[in-house]
């Protein structure tokens, strides 16, 4: 006979209808069980499972037998009756008993569950009272026995009446019974946590290859974005190049004298052109850091030409909107490893940014001091920026006094093509490549850039590149 795969019953929650013996009770408590029936009768008892398996053994040692089997001829009967003892079905009744050559008695017990055998019980040898002295049989079966010895023994032996051993059985069944019952119910509760945590384990599967499908697609996808984001930049500028040049042309008049109508038309072709340019320029340099083929070009370089040549660069255009720059570079900033033309590219989006949003008689800000700057944990993660190093980093600072970003869009607003303001009668130009183009540069220099509010007004964008190991001053 075969017995299903615990596994499948569990899987199935029929939980106990196949349930063996052994899985409904453990070893310890029967055997517990069988020892204190043992105790309590003074008869040995054994528990088998369906298959024949001994489980429990508290065999009570009884001194006739034992001397019985040192003969030759008693031996041979004693093992025939314990292996018919073994092989005894109770039949119907569920009792049977068998009486050995000593004049000794088993009893054998069918444990049922659920309407089936699951195991069964035996009992003995005991001797019923009415047993007065070695049975006949044995006399003529072993010559050589020493009758005054066996006698001796008898009166030794285990005394149990028919009806007494009928009520001990019961008792051992009934108290089986009830140990079986709480195994089950401790064996469905377990079942059914384990097959409720199997369950919650293949949703949670199938909601994991769900959003890995989901995943790769969104990756794929944005894969292709900026392949075609390189591809239509890459083609756009070559005609706008000439675009551009040959309105220069024109208004060089290399093509011959042009009134002043057509020197503004074209001035506007001009400056249009350039805006393209410039746009085109961001969506290429965003596909290059994106699929990662930007190459950052590292140098040894000082932070303070560079904030001022920032600084310069914007100083008409925040003087033409009437906003006053202010540079400030620390004294003895150390050098940075790090692509100058890239950083610059940073500074003069955020200070283009700063000077956008901010009105007529605010003012700018530039700055750089020495800081640091957590790397393999963040402030927001609690206790866990105990375990991210420390590295000093230098800070770019750029304030202004303008219009501010609330907190809610301070994360949002380095997503490419995001504006806080994206209406159609919003002033400001752009197109919200900026400051995705300056995230993704910082990040090539293992770097962090996040927004804060400006006291008393307005916002400050705030860049810490790390400094390379090796250039750490003491
Ligand atoms: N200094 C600032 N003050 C207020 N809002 C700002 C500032 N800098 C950026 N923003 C907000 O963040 C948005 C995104 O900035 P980003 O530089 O990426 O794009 P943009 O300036 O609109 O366009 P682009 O830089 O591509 O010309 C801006 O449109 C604006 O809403
Ligand atoms: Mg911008």
């Amino acid at each position: 006979m075969t017995s299903p795969a615990p596994r499948d019953r569990v899987d199935e929650l029929t939980v106990g209808s196949g349930a063996r013996l052994e899985e409904l009770v453990d070893r310890e408590s029967l055997g517990q069980l069988a020892t204190s029936f043992a105790d309590l009768s003074g008869v040995g008892i054994r528990v088998f499972d369906a298959e024949g398996k001994l489980l429990a053994d508290a065999a009570q040692p009884v001194e006739l037998i034992s001397y019985l089997s040192t003969l030759k001829h008693s031996r041979s009967a004693i093992e025939s009756t314990v292996s018919s003892v073994k092989n005894l079905d109770p039949g119907p009744e569920g009792q049977a008993g068998i009486d050995g050559v000593s004049g000794g008695r088993y009893r054998v017990v069918a444990l049922e569950h659920d309407g089936r055998r699951v195991g069964r019980l035996v009992i003995g040898p005991y001797f019923p009272p009415s047993l007065r002295d070695i049975p006949s049989q044995l006399l003529e079966l072993e010559p050589a026995l020493d009758l005054d010895r066996a006698r001796q023994l008898l009166t030794m032996a285990p005394r149990v009446t028919d009806d007494s051993m009928d009520r001990l059985a019961r008792h051992a069944r009934a108290a089986l019974d009830v140990v079986m019952f709480s195994g089950l119910r401790a064996l469905l509760t377990g079942s059914m946590h384990l097959a409720a945590v199997r369950e919650s384990y293949r949703e949670l599967q199938s909601k994991q290859d769900k959003l890995q499908v989901a995943y790769d697609r969104l990756k794929e996808l944005d894969r292709l974005k900026s392949n075609f984001l390189a591809t239509v930049s890459h083609e756009l500028r070559t005609p706008l190049t000439s675009i551009i040049g040959y309105s220069e042309m024109l208004l060089e008049g290399i093509a011959g004298e042009i009134t002043g109508e057509q020197r503004e038309f074209v001035t506007t072709i001009r400056e249009k052109g350039e805006q393209l340019l410039t746009l085109i320029k961001g969506l290429l340099d965003l596909s290059k850091l994106e699929s990662g083929t930007m190459s950052l070009r590292k140098a040894t370089m000082e932070v303070a030409p560079l904030v001022r040549d920032v600084a310069q660069t914007m100083a008409p255009h925040a003087k033409k909107k009437g906003i006053s720059l202010q540079a400030e570079v620390e004294a003895g900033l150390p050098a940075l490893w790090a692509d100058a033309e890239r950083l610059r590219q940073v500074l003069l989006n955020l200070v283009e940014n700063a000077i956008k949003f901010t009105s007529a008689a605010g003012s700018v800000k530039i700055s750089a001091r020495l800081s640091s700057l957590s790397t393999g944990g963040s402030a927001d993660e609690g206790g866990l920026v105990l375990l991210g190093a420390q590295r000093t980093a230098v800070e770019l600072r750029v304030a202004d006094t303008g219009i501010g970003i609330p907190e809610s869009e301070r994360q949002r607003v380095f997503d490419a093509f995001y504006q806080v303001d994206s209406s159609s009668t919003r002033e400001q130009g752009g197109t919200g490549l900026g400051l995705s183009i300056v995230k993704r540069l910082v990040e090539g220099h293992d770097g962090t850039v996040h927004v804060e509010a400006n006291e008393p007004q307005g916002t400050a964008f705030v860049v810490a590149i790390p400094l390379k190991r090796a250039t750490l001053r003491p």
